[in-house]
């Protein structure tokens, strides 16, 4: 099941990101600085017991038009994490909390004139960019980058197409 995450989720939100994310750099610090931010939403998938399995982050920010190269403010959908644990991967359940995070970004696009739903991933994390690959996400073209030291690519799936 999955459902909104509140504010006494956000402790093991940080410690299963973390430890997802362990291979990919220090996440202990970024994803509470994530959580707080007033247009970032959390989801959690929990078992029939109640605990979490697995959580997807989503954010939206007005990106500035300096930076952007485009004349006019921009509101933006970034998914900011997606991490099953361990021992429940492999069992649909990312699967689930992408669709569910798609869903949402697809609900808001119009209204808020939102083009694409982007995302960051380590070139190593190849089961990751499968998942994306097969729920409509591409790499952007020349996007490869560094995020906190690693190889990166940017993803994008557009929104309201
Ligand atoms: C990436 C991640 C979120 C995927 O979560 P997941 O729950 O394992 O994802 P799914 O189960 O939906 O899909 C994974 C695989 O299991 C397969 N699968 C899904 N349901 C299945 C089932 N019932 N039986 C057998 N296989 C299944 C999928 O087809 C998929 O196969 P693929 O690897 O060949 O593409 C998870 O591996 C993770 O937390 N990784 C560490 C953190 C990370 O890398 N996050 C993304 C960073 S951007």
């Amino acid at each position: 099941m999955i459902r909104r995450a509140e504010v006494t989720d956000h402790p093991w939100i940080v410690a299963t990101g973390a430890e997802a994310y362990h291979d990919l750099g220090d996440y202990t610090r970024i994803l509470p600085s994530w959580l707080e931010q007033p247009g970032v939403l959390a989801w959690i998938d929990a078992d029939m017991h109640g605990r979490g399995r697995g959580f997807a982050m989503l954010g939206f920010y007005m990106e500035d038009p300096t930076q952007s190269g485009k004349p006019a403010t921009q509101v933006v959908a970034d998914l900011l994490a997606l991490a099953v644990l361990p021992a429940q991967q492999g069992r649909g359940i990312g699967g689930k909390l992408l669709a569910h995070v798609i869903e949402v970004a697809e609900r808001v696009a119009p209204s808020s004139q939102i083009p694409a739903l982007r995302l960051t991933v380590a070139e190593t994390n190849t089961s990751a960019q499968r998942l994306y690959a097969r729920t409509g996400f591409r790499i952007v073209d020349g996007s490869a980058t560094y995020d906190r030291g690693q190889r990166a690519l940017r993803m994008a799936r557009p929104l309201g197409k």
